[in-house]
């Protein structure tokens, strides 16, 4: 042994003494124990794993696949193992609950960071800000405890209306896995696991506890599988929820396909799979279908759980073997040593300046300016002498809202205290509510006099996180602006044509009633607790817009797939995805539907031209897109450069282009760039349902590239000689 292990040997026995206290001590097997082999992490994962496994009795073997608490499973003194604390969610760690209920559970050490939402995350189109997000959700998790963190999710965006669209990044698998893998990535490098959840096809909240989905091979892995399949190959991630729905006729906590074949057998996934809160049916199937911790089952006490007493006696029955349930418990135990249950992690750290300046940079880059003719914004704080703002979100506290993702917040500050930190010593700021959870008379006449009274109006309006909104457990019932604000907003604008919209939203809105009369708009979707700083730099021109829309922005509803087919809700229990590959722009580009704004779509404060596209081919199939960025406009500002790929003679349909790269750049005036976005042959692929394969087909495919899906700026072509298949 060298002289480092000695010393690593010696922290760990101190750490296990620590740990399993007087037990170790007076165990007769004490020194035994000492020279576990689990206990030494300079073993291989896997041997530590059977180490543990083998010195496990039944009783200790169940109790790691179930929970005995809302948000834990048990610990296991014996060996060392302490208590699971699991913890909700994408956009900050949870307060505390329960145990045995969802009542706050009344700690006062339970407030966390506020992060935007990932749809806003999404928007940024900078994976390097994924990056520092997870950063900032593991730190936090260290410190309040949790081992595993409930997020990211990852469904896709197939309806404007889902409940949930503001927990994940938007309607494209490629945005979408490109900003989970650095989540992932960086929240398990603080030791913490991370959860790829809701394993899938949870893309609505209706009925999602019952709803049966069925969609063809070629949708479910080129599209709705394609972020989980990132987050599991690429990031480890070491953790996977269940749905709560159907697929094709079995429960998702029980689907032998999804679950055994698909994540398991072929995606080479060595974690856990645990259920969503009360999402698994029956202990056969939970054992058999690929369940690996059951949480969240409303029975007490927990030996009630389908994978408690019910397992074992399938096991003393003969029904289920003990090779399915050590494969289990081997899964959960690698989960458990690859976050440090043993030997312990360490503190971590909570809203520290570095998290609050994160949560900031994320929200800034996040906004989407979607319209701003004559330059109506930045407000130029010198020349502006009065502003009203007006809108009740202007006010309103997000955190603590739209169900298991909500946030016991630090602080937040809202876009008015953001506006007034900003330039409150030097203009005259009124506020009005304008509306409130109904349309208003006498609130919308105070805004309308506050507006005509103001040199600018700065409108912070749109969803929120109440029941029917942004919010789990049901969808929106349409995709229009809740309590008469589309009235509101053109009384407004009569009053004051100078009125600058603000949207929060976690999906797009129909617009037509005032777009039109309106010279700014920003999406600044749920922008967390330093939203209001963010949206006060943004619109004082001290920060230039970056965002790009991660979810196209249909006109009317029923311009946007799923709704054009009338396959939404479903009917008779069961959602048919007919419009199959065609999610989000897909559909509108293959359709030529004209979308209100579209996916990728957002302006800056400057202007940038696109120059000298070349394909440079290292090998056969992967090559290097190259090509300049120049900013031409009078402002420093960020360009996300959007590679799409349109293959020119499918064998089978295919979407008319897809998302296969990005890049985004920031620039000075008059700088210019060279921006080099990689592709291999899996930017080509499609799923080929009699190869059960991803295959790139041999032939002519064309490159575009642009500042949105819409705005492409340069194409070339290119071929591929050979056709391969993806095993
Ligand atoms: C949600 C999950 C969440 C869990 C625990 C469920 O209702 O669907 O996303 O992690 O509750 O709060």
């Amino acid at each position: 042994m060298t002289q480092l292990l000695k010393t690593r040997w010696i922290v760990f026995v101190v750490i296990l003494i620590g740990a399993c206290g007087s037990l170790i001590v007076t165990n007769s097997s004490h020194a035994q124990e000492q020279r576990a082999l689990y206990l030494d992490v300079s073993q291989p994962l896997e041997r530590r794993v059977e180490d543990l496994l083998s010195r496990m009795t039944l009783e200790e073997k169940l109790a790691v696949v179930h929970a005995d608490s809302k948000f834990t499973s048990a610990a296991i003194p014996r060996l060392g193992l302490p208590r699971r604390w699991l913890s909700d969610g994408p956009h900050g760690v949870r307060e505390d609950v329960g145990p045995d209920n969802w009542l706050p559970a009344g700690h006062t050490d339970d407030f966390a960071s506020f992060m935007p939402a990932l749809v806003g995350l999404a928007a940024t189109w900078n994976s390097d800000l994924a990056t520092a997000y997870g950063k900032v959700i593991g730190e936090e998790a260290r410190q309040r405890g949790k081992q595993i963190m409930l997020g990211p999710g990852m469904n896709i965006m197939r309806t404007p209306l889902n409940g949930r669209n503001f927990e994940y990044p938007g309607e494209d698998p490629f945005l979408s896995s490109r900003m989970v893998v650095n989540y992932i990535r960086a929240v398990q490098a603080e030791d913490v696991s991370s959860c790829a959840k809701h394993f899938a096809a949870n893309d609505q909240e209706y009925q999602r506890g019952t709803i049966n989905v069925e969609m063809d091979e070629r949708a479910l892995r080129e599209i709705y599988l394609r972020p989980f399949q990132a987050a599991v190959q690429e990031a480890g991630v070491r953790t996977v929820m269940s749905a709560y729905n159907k697929f094709r006729g079995k429960w998702c906590s029980e689907n032998e396909y999804l679950l055994n074949k698909i994540l398991k057998d072929e995606w080479g996934f060595k974690g856990l799979v645990m259920s969503d809160w009360n999402g698994t049916h029956s202990t056969k199937g939970a054992v058999l279908g690929g369940l690996d911790l059951e949480m969240g089952t409303e029975v007490l006490p927990y030996e009630r759980f389908f994978m408690a007493n019910g397992f074992r006696d399938g096991l003393s029955s003969g029904e289920f073997s003990m090779s399915v349930l050590d494969d289990k418990v081997r899964r959960n135990l690698r989960q458990m040593l690859e976050t440090k249950a043993v030997e312990g992690r360490g503190t971590g750290a909570i809203n520290t300046k570095e998290h609050q300046a994160t949560a900031r940079r994320i929200a800034e880059e996040s906004f989407v300016l979607l319209k701003n003719d004559n330059n109506a914004l930045p407000l130029d704080p010198n020349a502006v002498k009065s502003i009203a703002v007006i809108g009740e979100n202007a006010i309103q506290l997000q955190a603590y809202g739209g169900g298991s993702a909500r946030i016991k917040a630090f602080y937040e500050i809202t876009p008015l205290e953001g506006i007034l930190r900003r330039i409150g010593d030097r203009v005259n700021i009124s506020f009005a509510k304008g509306y409130s959870d109904k349309p208003n008379e006498e609130l919308a006449s105070q805004a309308v006099r506050a507006a005509s009274q103001a040199d600018v109006v700065v409108y912070v309006g749109g969803l929120n996180h109440r029941p029917g909104f942004d919010a789990e457990g049901t969808d929106r019932k349409d995709m229009k602006l809740p309590y008469g604000q589309d009235e509101l907003l053109s009384k407004i604008v009569a009053a004051n044509p100078r009125t600058i919209v603000v949207l929060f939203g976690g999906a797009p809105v129909e617009m037509g009633p005032w777009l039109g009369k309106v010279p700014a708009l920003l999406q600044a979707w749920y922008p967390g607790m330093e939203g209001g700083n963010a949206l006060a730099r943004v619109l004082f021109g001290d920060v230039n817009p970056s965002g790009r829309l991660s979810c196209t922005f249909p006109r009317r509803l029923e311009d946007s797939p799923a709704h054009a087919m009338g396959n939404y809700p479903g009917k008779d229990g069961t959602v048919k995805y007919e419009e199959g590959l065609l999610v989000g722009y897909r559909w509108f580009d293959t359709k030529n539907i004209e979308p209100l704004f579209p996916f990728g779509f957002g302006l800056s404060y400057t202007k940038f031209e696109y120059s000298g596209l070349r394909i440079e081919a290292d090998k056969p199939g992967v090559m290097s897109v190259k090509f300049e960025i120049s900013n031409v406009g009078t402002r420093e500002g960020g360009e996300v450069a959007q590679l799409y790929v349109q293959d020119l003679k499918p064998r089978l349909q295919r979407p008319f282009k897809e998302l296969k790269g990005f890049s985004k750049v920031f620039l000075k005036p008059g700088e210019k760039q060279t921006v080099e976005i990689p592709l291999n042959r899996s930017s080509f692929a499609f799923y080929d349902p009699a190869q059960h394969s991803f295959t790139a087909e041999k032939g002519d495919y064309k490159v575009l590239v642009g500042s949105s899906s819409r705005d492409i700026r340069l194409e070339a072509l290119t071929r591929l000689t050979t056709t391969t298949l993806e095993k």
